[in-house]
């Protein structure tokens, strides 16, 4: 029975750029659907690729009100800017749609009402943090504060980042509105629960989780976890309502009240799909009655299993449609080891690699020889990937095409001689092997094989020694049959790399003078006689310059705005002398003279008493500075001791004079000074530390 295949990746947030962190789902979920889409029609008869912008929510509405714009305007904007950047990397959606979209409301009206006669949609009151400030309840990721479960400081108030509990708002400890920094107040307000803890859908997921295929095993055991034992009752039920104001679906017997966006986001996979079936006059339900052999996969990131794995699938069970036939969660991308820095220059946008002039398939190259099957973090090393990319690419895969077409085209018009030879055995044989990685989303073991096939033919070429056998006419029959083996060799090599490098295979397949190559055409080798087209370079090598170049472009300015001058306007250089410096606190300085004082926030990872000392810590700061692309802190003597001890001081924010001359202390090399106010009549007891608004990160420059 052929496959008939939906596969979706995470809908990205209609609010911020696509970057390289993304590009690892989308290139990872690309490449296993074009592999699909290489398969044999009664292997494989459909493969659908869908995603959609994910428009709804708090986040969206604040930033469109702070852009002045609608929220509307906001994400149609965005959605042009992200099929632009999918479009640059080759991922190639059947459909890039919205959630905003009368398809996806009409698919969560159905969920609701559902849901609804099916019992497992409750009303009840809860008390939610509002924010005073800015006059609007909380959403989860608006809220900050501890995690309940393994103490994290600034947690957001959904998941928590460093041990991926899953937890409401009202549990974290010390909460803050990340908004306004005000500490919320809990009101009163109605909400709608979808009831995770029903004993229904206990049974439905502990049975769920332990279907084949479902989950990977580390993601089989976070459910686990979640689940508990048999028998005990872990879930809890999810709140699935906020209140206005608010950009979303409004539920539709409940006025004021909107279904949270996580509601409608999976449920955006249906409402792109069931668009892409009208246009496309595809049987929507085919893919979504539970009583047929069709497949549905998500690919998502490791952060929102939770949602995918629990929610999603109890919620299409209860309202009696297919559940996923797979979850494929990955890791997070790291960029030399660490996680993605504005200040470093490595959260880089997809837009700016293009702009740099990076050729979109090495990174594709690069992701994949670095992914798996498991949830495993993945990082770029940028030196790394300059390295593997002209080492394999350009030096094994390219290089036998290079050195061999030209002799086809100007000694044997273009015309192949047999293309078949033993040596190429193993080439053949490995198709299926290669094909079983692709499946199974073992990319880097794909690749690996490749490339041993390409220093195969490499090896062959630099055996028959191609440009010696030109020079010699009675060799001709020789140069002939070596190069017509290598281009069949580099057409097999095309063929497996056609669902990591779309754009080469296309030009590889124009200059072969091929259709489209599918899975199948391992098995047909060119025939003798065959006509190639004149060979033009395929890829270059990457200059590691371009690679700067990137990182400079994505580095947050941390430097001062100073206003330059206009030359000719200054006529009154003359008429208004400077003030003079004055010693005194209260005299105006220049903004050029506040703007050598290099203030920045700084996070206190470390403090400790200072033996002998009677006022000072030492503290340990992240402003950050790195060194081997290690964080590098700053030690600094304080004299707080009197107001801190140290044990409170480690993890907070604060202000550092990042520019003083280090002082050679007693007690070791003091690299700077933090701000601290006090009294200066000494009136009012007491030493008060400076810190920056949420959301602040050591590095960022104050002025
Ligand atoms: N809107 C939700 C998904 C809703 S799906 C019904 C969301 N959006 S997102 O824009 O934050 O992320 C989209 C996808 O990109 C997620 O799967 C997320 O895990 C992935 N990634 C975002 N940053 C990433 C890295 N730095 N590394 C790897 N993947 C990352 O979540
Ligand atoms: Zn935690």
């Amino acid at each position: 029975m052929p496959r008939k295949i939906l596969v979706t990746s995470a809908l990205p947030y209609a609010n911020g750029a696509i970057h390289l962190g993304h590009l690892v789902e989308y290139i990872q979920t690309d490449i296993w659907v074009r592999f699909q889409k290489m398969q044999p029609k009664d292997k494989v008869a459909e493969c659908w690729y869908v995603c959609a912008d994910d428009t709804h929510g708090t986040p969206i509405m604040l930033r469109a009100q702070n852009d002045g714009i609608t929220p509307e305007a906001l994400i149609e904007r965005v959605h042009g800017e992200h099929a632009r950047d999918f479009a640059g990397f080759h991922v190639a959606f059947d459909n890039f749609y919205t959630t905003n979209s009368p398809e996806t409301q009409e698919q969560v009206n159905f969920f609701y009402d559902r849901l609804k006669k099916t019992g497992l949609i409750e009303k009840r009151a809860i008390e939610q943090y509002y924010d005073p400030v800015k006059e609007l309840f909380l959403p989860d990721r608006f809220i900050k504060g501890e995690c309940p479960k393994c103490g994290a400081k600034d947690q957001y108030g959904d998941n928590c980042e460093a041990c991926g509990a899953a937890y409401t708002p009202n549990e974290l400890k010390n909460p803050y509105s990340a908004i306004s920094g005000a500490k919320p107040e809990l009101r009163n307000s109605d909400h709608y629960f979808f009831k995770l803890s029903d004993e229904r859908c206990q049974k439905f997921l502990r049975r769920w989780t332990r279907l084949p295929g479902r989950l990977q095993p580390e993601a089989a055991n976070k459910m686990q976890e979640w689940l508990g034992a048999e028998g005990e009752n872990k879930l809890t039920d999810w709140d699935i309502s906020r209140d206005a104001p608010y950009f979303g679906f409004e539920i539709p017997d409940a006025p004021g009240k909107y279904f949270y966006v996580w509601v409608d986001a999976p449920i955006g996979y249906m409402g792109s799909f069931k668009n892409l079936c009208g246009q496309r006059g595809i049987d929507f339900d085919e893919f979504f009655r539970p009583d047929t052999p069709t497949e549905m996969y998500h690919f998502i990131g490791k952060d929102i299993l939770y949602f995918h794995a629990l929610f999603w699938p109890a919620m299409l069970e209860h309202v009696g449609l297919r559940t996923p036939g797979g979850i494929f969660a990955h890791g997070f991308l790291t960029v030399d080891g660490a996680k993605m820095s504005k200040s470093r220059g490595t959260f880089i946008t997809a837009e700016s690699y293009l702009k740099t002039g990076l050729d979109p398939e090495w990174l594709r190259y690069y992701y994949a020889a670095k992914l798996n099957s498991t949830m495993e973090d993945i990082d770029l090393n940028l030196e790394d990937f300059v390295a593997r990319v002209n080492s394999d690419l350009v030096g094994k895969y390219v290089n036998i095409a290079s050195r061999c077409a030209g002799f086809i085209s100007k000694k044997f018009d273009g015309q192949l001689a047999a293309t078949q030879a033993e040596w190429q055995k193993p080439l053949r044989e490995a198709a299926a092997r290669i094909a079983e990685a692709y499946e199974q989303r073992e990319y880097g073991r794909a690749l690996r094989e490749i490339m041993a096939l390409a220093d195969t033919a490499n090896i062959f070429v630099n055996d028959k020694k191609p440009w010696e056998l030109a020079r010699h006419d009675d060799q001709q029959t020789e140069l002939h049959a070596a190069c017509s083996q290598a281009i069949e060799a580099f057409r097999l090599l095309t063929l497996y790399l056609k669902p990591v490098l779309p754009k080469v295979a296309e030009a590889v397949e124009a200059f072969l003078g091929i259709a489209p190559l599918s899975w199948n055409d391992a098995a047909t080798p060119l025939p003798a006689g065959h006509a190639i087209k004149a060979y033009s370079h395929l890829m270059t090598r990457i200059d590691p310059r371009l690679i700067a170049t990137l990182v400079e472009a994505n580095k947050e300015s941390l430097a001062p705005v100073v206003e330059k001058k206009d030359e000719k306007n200054d006529k009154d250089k003359t008429a208004a002398p400077a003030l003079p410096a004055s010693p005194e606190a209260n005299a105006p300085i220049s903004i050029e003279d506040f703007m050598k004082v290099e203030l920045r926030v700084a996070r206190i990872v470390d403090a400790g008493h200072v033996e002998g000392a009677e006022k000072l810590i030492r503290l340990s700061l992240d402003i950050g500075e790195t060194e081997n692309g290690q964080m590098r802190p700053r030690q600094v003597f304080a004299g707080i001791k009197s107001a801190y001890d140290p044990e409170q001081l480690i993890g907070r924010m604060t202000v550092m004079v990042a520019n003083l001359a280090p002082l050679k202390m007693r007690f070791g090399l003091s690299e700077g000074m933090i701000l601290a106010a006090s009294d200066p009549e000494g009136a009012i007891p007491g030493i008060f530390l400076l810190a920056p608004d949420t959301g602040a990160h050591p590095g960022m420059r104050v002025k």
